[in-house]
């Protein structure tokens, strides 16, 4: 850490001995922006170099060494020499530097980095004076330096302080009081610092005689004089008129003269007017007034600066084109001053970025590495203070590639046969092809059309992609093998079959599939029975073919000889839907009788769909209705023959549903509805999977229904009527069947009973259950001789034996949905000591009970 040393060598130095040593500079004053080497008389092994005031530069440390950040890139230190080097030195680099070797010595050097001087201007506040009553002001300037020191000339005297004469401003400038006729000058002052010195131009100062106070108290000026520009400001453009207004205040009235960059114009009066001014009309403009009586003079200045507008802004580039991953530089050419310039991309500012650069204040605009992006109108739009100007469009095209190209072409193919192998690369511009096959060019296209095909033709086949503009290629291969083919036999040319026999043969036989070969008008033996010709061959000539040799030793037979007869394709057969609705796929199958196997094309509205023999269509369209034709293709008998078939694309139905709006209760009108979107052209129920016949003869005798529209009317509906209904909506294409809607019609109750057990065994608790046939299940309550048995409800009721006489147990039961209540009553008629009575957990058994069964009674 910097800041520890730093405490730590003060401490140290407060004890040290000090030896006398010294630093050198190869430069001392030295320009800036110049590199200086400081160097020491001993080596220093412990120890800092320091700048007073900045801290320590270089920390040295038995042989390590610690350059500070601030500094690190604009210095260097020699170890074996101690020394310092600075590049780049800055004016605030001047300053003691300090080397110090811990505990030995401290030696300082004082470096100044000057400025060179440049421009030194002498101005008067006022060159028109009068004796002893003015001062003069003169001001040395210079527009460039530093550590200045002034010398003031008079002729060619130096001239010195004292006797109203006085330096100010670090002697920048001069003043003299009460000037006299001898302070005419002419005056130069002398600019030096360490390194350069320049003189200024001379300035002369016009003194004149003072005159009488009368003469003074009645006349006097000019003085207060002003200048103004219409219009106001100092930068025009180029073709405006302007006009210069001067005035003072002056007795008598004094006389003007107009100067322009010190020289005098033709033009006398308050006003100059300058019309359709042009850059050489930029400079300094003066109104000189003169008071004859009083013989003063005054004057006002205004800088005046014309600008032409810019004339032209034109894009354009160095190098060659834009190419992928290389560097490309665009240039923004301007004819006109400029002060600024912009970059647009397809009119969208740009902005550097790490693969975007401007450079010379906008001038040029590099892309690095150009990248497909890059692509786009560029233009440029520079501006100056009185106007802006945009470049036409400079267009950029990203040049790639080839990459790796890709071959299309068989890899076998028969003897005679002409391949195509297509060859393309990914590249901008295009690529030109070459194709080489045994080191020889055979092609200079993208495609190669093979003359027939040999067997010596078999081998790799290389493609070459070329881009002219990146320059570069890019190469790919396929193989290809070259096999023998044979004469095919087609249904209806002429075909021979020879019988090849070595040796004396006295007869030759022919067979067919086993049997003899007999002749007929388009089979005829002959050659000897050499020879079997087919003209025309039909497709039944397919079979083997066996051809047998007899002489007066033996007979011999050749092996079997397959005929294959090639033949069609005859007219193809197409299945597929004359019907679909739209979002359907609907598939066609397309077959042809052929030998070989036809190949398939599909055709819809003159392109090409498939080339497969089944067709898959994408969702449909209603414009997707036409004629798809299928053709199929032999390839051996060269032959094509084709089929159509018309589709017709019907909207789709996309939702069937069964709804209800009422209960279903027996025997009341029960409706069901049939809700279908999309078009439909019929509808029809089912029940139970089965078709429910609209003429309701045919059904059940106590089934009574109809069909309006898409309703279903139950007119009653019944118990016959339960069952899973749905509905089916059907256009031409397809039928659409709702899910089920089951119907279960409410009814009863029907047959109350009171189940009781059998024997009821007394003192034993006896339990009533009282049944119904209904649908939903009943509610039931219970009364005991017409009273009611609040706490009771449900279909059991429980009771003991208690007492004798006649009980009347009645049941209630309530259908909840078709409102229908029914009553059942049970009696009982019990021997005395004896009884039935309600039993209740709370109730307790009472009195002792005979062993005697119940009669019952309904
Ligand atoms: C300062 O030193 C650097 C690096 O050694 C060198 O490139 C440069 O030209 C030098 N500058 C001057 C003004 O000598
Ligand atoms: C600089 O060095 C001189 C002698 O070379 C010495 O008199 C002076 O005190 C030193 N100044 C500092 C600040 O070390
Ligand atoms: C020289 O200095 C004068 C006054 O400061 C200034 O008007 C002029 O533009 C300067 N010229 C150059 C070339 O710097
Ligand atoms: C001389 O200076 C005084 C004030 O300093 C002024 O009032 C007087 O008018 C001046 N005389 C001339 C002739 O300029
Ligand atoms: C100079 O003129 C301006 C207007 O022209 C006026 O306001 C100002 O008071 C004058 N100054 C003197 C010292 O006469
Ligand atoms: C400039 O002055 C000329 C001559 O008086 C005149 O014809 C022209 O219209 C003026 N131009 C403008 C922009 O005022
Ligand atoms: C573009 O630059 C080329 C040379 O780099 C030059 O020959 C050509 O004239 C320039 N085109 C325009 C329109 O400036
Ligand atoms: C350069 O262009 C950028 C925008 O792309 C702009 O912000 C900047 O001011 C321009 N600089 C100059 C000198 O024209
Ligand atoms: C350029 O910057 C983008 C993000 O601004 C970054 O994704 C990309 O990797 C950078 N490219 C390079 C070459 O640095
Ligand atoms: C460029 O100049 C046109 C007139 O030629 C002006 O309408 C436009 O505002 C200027 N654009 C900018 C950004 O100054
Ligand atoms: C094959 O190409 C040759 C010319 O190279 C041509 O004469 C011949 O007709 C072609 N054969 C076929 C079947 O296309």
């Amino acid at each position: 850490n910097d800041k520890k040393y730093i405490i730590f060598y003060v401490m140290y130095n407060d004890q040290s001995p000090a030896h006398s040593q010294s630093i050198s500079a190869t430069k001392n004053p030295i320009q800036v922006g110049s590199n200086v080497t400081l160097n020491s008389q001993t080596n220093v092994s412990t120890g800092v170099w320091m700048l007073a005031d900045m801290g320590i530069i270089v920390f040295i440390s038995s042989g390590n060494v610690m350059i500070d950040m601030d500094w690190s890139d604009r210095v260097t230190y020699n170890p074996n020499t101690s020394s310092l080097t600075i590049r780049s030195l800055q004016v605030e680099d001047s300053g003691m530097y300090i080397l110090e070797a811990f505990n030995l010595f401290r030696a300082n050097l004082t470096l100044s980095v000057q400025v060179p001087i440049s421009n030194v201007t002498l101005t008067a506040r006022e060159t028109n004076l009068v004796e002893f009553n003015d001062t003069a002001v003169l001001m040395c300037s210079v527009s460039k330096g530093t550590s200045l020191s002034y010398v003031w000339m008079k002729g060619s005297s130096v001239v010195t302080a004292g006797g109203g004469v006085q330096f100010s401003n670090g002697g920048a400038t001069l003043t003299i009081a009460m000037v006299t006729r001898y302070d005419k000058g002419p005056f130069k002052c002398n600019v030096s610092n360490g390194i350069s010195h320049e003189i200024s131009a001379p300035v002369h100062l016009n003194i004149s005689c003072e005159f009488s106070q009368d003469n003074v108290s009645a006349n006097n000026g000019p003085s207060n004089v002003t200048m103004t520009t219409m219009p106001m400001m100092h930068i025009h453009r180029t073709g405006t008129n302007i006009t210069l207004m001067c005035s003072a205040e002056s007795k008598p009235e004094a006389t003007i003269q107009w100067m322009f960059d010190g020289m005098y114009l033709n033009q006398s009066g308050p006003q100059l007017k300058l019309e359709r001014v042009a850059e050489s009309n930029s400079g300094s403009y003066t109104c000189l007034f003169h008071n004859t009586v009083t013989s003063r003079f005054a004057s006002a200045s205004e800088m005046i600066m014309v600008l032409d507008p810019l004339a032209s802004v034109v894009v354009n580039h160095t190098g060659g084109p834009a190419i992928l991953h290389k560097s490309f530089t665009m240039h923004c050419e301007v004819v006109g001053s400029v002060d600024r310039i912009w970059w647009w991309k397809n009119d969208n500012l740009i902005y550097a970025d790490n693969t975007t650069d401007f450079s010379m204040g906008n001038k040029t605009l590099t892309l690095n590495p150009v990248q497909k992006s890059d692509n786009g109108n560029y233009k440029c739009q520079a501006f100056n203070y009185v106007s802006n100007m945009t470049s036409s469009p400079f267009m950029v095209e990203v040049n790639y590639g080839p990459y790796m190209p890709t071959i299309m072409g068989p890899n076998v193919a028969k003897t005679g046969d002409n391949v195509t192998l297509s060859c393309h690369a990914s590249s901008h511009p295009p690529s030109t092809y070459k194709w080489f096959f045994n080191g020889s060019n055979v092609a200079n296209m993208s495609k190669y059309y093979t003359p027939p095909l040999t067997k010596d033709m078999s081998g790799k086949y290389v493609c070459e992609a070329y881009n002219n503009v990146t320059g570069m290629n890019s190469t790919a291969y396929t193989m290809l093998t070259v096999v023998a083919s044979m004469n095919p036999a087609i249904e209806g040319h002429h075909y021979n079959l020879t019988c090849n026999v070595t040796g004396p043969a006295d007869h030759v036989y022919w067979m067919k599939d086993g049997e003899p070969l007999h002749e007929n008008s388009s089979t005829v033996i002959s050659m000897h029975n050499k020879t079997v010709s087919f003209n025309p061959l039909a497709y039944t000539d397919t079979g083997y073919y066996k051809c047998k040799a007899i002489n007066a030793v033996g007979n011999m037979t050749s092996p079997p000889h397959m005929l294959l007869v090639n033949f069609g394709p005859q007219k193809p057969i197409i299945y597929g839907p004359a019907y679909a609705e739209t979002g359907s796929t609907a598939v066609f199958n397309c077959s042809a009788k052929s030998m070989p196997p036809s190949n398939f094309t599909w055709w819809f509205n003159r392109s090409e769909v498939a080339n497969t023999s089944m067709l898959t269509t994408g969702p449909l369209y209603l414009n997707m209705s036409g004629e798809y034709i299928c053709m199929a293709h032999n390839s051996v008998t060269g032959k094509n023959s084709s089929n159509s078939m018309m589709l017709t694309v019907v909207e789709a139905i996309t939702s069937v549903m069964v709804q209800n709006s009422t209960i279903p209760i027996n025997n009341e009108n029960f409706t069901l509805t049939c809700e279908v979107t999309g078009p439909y052209d019929k509808i029809y129920w089912m029940k139970d999977n089965m078709y429910l016949n609209m003429n309701t003869s045919m059904e059940k005798a106590n089934m009574s229904y109809h069909i309006q529209n898409n309703m279903l009317h139950l007119t009653p509906v019944t118990l016959y009527n339960d069952g899973a209904y749905q509905c089916v909506a059907a256009n031409k294409a397809a039928h659409h069947s709702s899910p089920p809607y089951m119907l279960l019609v409410n009814y009863g109750p029907l047959n109350v009973k009171i189940l009781t057990p059998d024997p009821i065994i007394f003192g034993s608790p006896v339990s009533l259950k009282c049944y119904a046939d209904s649908r939903p299940e009943c509610d039931f309550y219970w009364f005991v001789n017409n009273q009611t048995v609040p706490e009771i409800t449900g279909s059991e009721l429980t009771f003991t034996t208690l007492q004798g006489g006649y009980w009347n147990y009645t049941c209630k039961a309530r259908n909840p949905v078709t409102n229908i209540t029914m009553y059942k009553t049970k009696t009982f008629t019990i021997g005395h000591a004896s009884a039935l009575i309600p039993s209740q957990g709370s109730l307790m058994l009472m009195g002792l009970f005979a062993l005697s069964a119940a009669v019952l009674f309904d």
